[in-house]
Parts: structure tokens; sequence; C-alpha cells
């Protein structure tokens, strides 16, 4: 069953179309990676499935994107709802500037509704799947920008976990950390690849090719193919894709 679908989807910036007619829809559950070169649209596309667009103000948006079968454009759709439900992790870690506990729970604390008991709960179950649990567990007080950039995602990570999302949009989640820290953000998203669907945009081969499940090459704001991520890196069906993969542009 397809949780995420956009159909015939286009986005402007003032006059330059930036994605034209993007058509693809996303399975429960697993990873999709989104690759192309820079300015193809990626990032465009990833903030178009919870709205991250509505806050620039020379956009314009025809055509479709449907969250359980809900258009989440609908003027009935509840952004701050929807924005919980399709978290976003973005290139530069944002903790804001309070303690590690704080930065985890900012999403309950709005709502106002959970006891001491249940956030603590919540804090930890949630650093424990954003595999930070046992670096920050002894200073939870402390500034979350005390930490290292690795950990600074993690706990981003585990921010957006905390509400429960049923999608996560990762947009180049790594790009700005070093191998260690990417290879930990790597396999803690294998761990979470059951319970949530994820959409991440990446830069790196290795990486898509490691983690996804189906992988999207954009170009120029065209999604040229759409499959499943040993197909588009062994045996791709486009001369764009395969020209992509095997670095000859880009
Ligand atoms: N806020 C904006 N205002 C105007 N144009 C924008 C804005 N953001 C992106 N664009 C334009 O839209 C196109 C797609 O940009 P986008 O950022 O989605 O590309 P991308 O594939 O994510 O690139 P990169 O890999 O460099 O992050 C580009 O031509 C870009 O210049
Ligand atoms: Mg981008």
């Amino acid at each position: 069953m397809s949780i995420i679908e956009s159909n015939d989807l286009h986005l402007y910036y003032g006059n330059n179309e930036a994605l034209k007619g993007i058509t693809m829809d996303f399975d429960q559950g697993g990873i999709t990676a989104l690759i192309g070169p820079s300015g193809c649209g990626k990032s465009t596309f990833l903030r178009t499935l919870n709205r991250m667009n509505d806050l620039i103000p020379s956009v314009t948006i025809t055509g479709k994107v449907t969250y359980k079968n809900n258009d989440i454009y609908s003027p009935k759709t509840d952004i701050v709802t929807l924005r919980k439900q399709i978290g976003m992790v973005f290139q530069q870690p944002n903790p804001f500037p309070f303690s590690i506990y704080e930065n985890v729970i900012y999403g309950l604390r709005l709502e106002g509704k959970h006891s001491k008991e249940e956030l603590d709960r919540i804090v930890e179950e949630s650093l424990k799947a954003a595999a930070v649990w046992d670096d920050v567990k002894d200073k939870l007080n402390k500034s979350a920008l005390s930490l290292s950039g690795g950990q600074q995602q993690r706990v981003c990570i585990a921010r957006v976990l905390a509400v429960q999302p049923e999608v996560i949009l990762l947009d180049e989640p790594t790009s700005a950390l070093d191998p260690v820290s990417s290879g930990k953000i790597e396999n803690m998203l294998l761990e979470l690849k059951d319970d949530y669907t994820m959409i991440m945009v990446t830069h790196n081969m290795q990486q898509a090719s490691r983690i996804s499940d189906k992988t999207a090459f954009f170009l120029n704001g065209d999604l040229i193919e759409y499959d499943k991520t040993k197909k588009i890196f062994l045996n791709p069906g486009q001369k764009e894709t395969e020209d992509y993969i095997t670095g000859k542009f880009g």
C-alpha cells in the first residue's frame, strides 16, 4: 500500500519551473533515496511532501500530493499535525539552544499533555532509537549545542521520533558529518526502516545503494527513473540514469 503519492506535481519559484510534473508513490516502510545532480529539484520535491515550501512566498504549486489518500494541500489540512506525521531532518544538524532533554521533547511540550514520567520515558526511547542514548544519558541537561555534529544530528532525529511520525524526510542527513558518524546514522536508519517510511536525499551513491530499497533519479525537475535500488544501480533503464550513477556528469 502506498502512504504518499504525488500526481503531476509542478512547482514554480516565480517563473522558474523547478518540478515539471512529478508522479510517484511511496510504499509504507523502507527507505527511498532521491538522487540527481545539484539543482535538479530533490530538496524542492522533498519539501512538497510536508508543505515546507509554504514558507517561500514566490512558490506556486499545481497537481496533487496525498498522504494516506488525503490531499495535503487541501485547506482542511492542519499543517502542525501534518508535520508531526511527516517529520523532517535537515543537512545541517539544527538543535535548539536548549538542553538535550528539552530538544527531544520539544514537540510534546507544545502539546503540554504529558506527565514527567511519560516525558522521561519518551526521551529515553527516542534517544535509544536514534542510537545516541549511550553518548548522552549522563548529560541530558547539558546544552545540545555542546555535542559533536554527528551526535547533534542523532538528537535531531530523536526529536523527530519523539512525536511518533509515520514518515521521515531526510535531506542529505549525513553530508555534513565524518564517515564514522555517517555510518552510525546509516545503521540507525536501517534499524528504523521497518517502522517508518523514510525518504532521503543523498549525493552519496554508496549510501543510496547500501541502505535504500528504492531509488528515484531526478534531472532538471523531471523524475527520470524510479525503481528498486538494485535495478537502478545494476541495470538502469535510462541512459541518463546510467551516465549519472557511473559519474559521467553531476
Ligand atoms: N527558495 C528558492 N527560491 C528560488 N529558487 C529556488 C529556491 N530553492 C531552490 N530553487 C531553485 O530550484 C531548483 C531546484 O533546487 P533544489 O534545491 O530543489 O535542488 P537540489 O536537487 O536539492 O540541489 P542540491 O543537490 O544542490 O541540494 C534550482 O534551480 C534552484 O535554484
Ligand atoms: Mg538539495
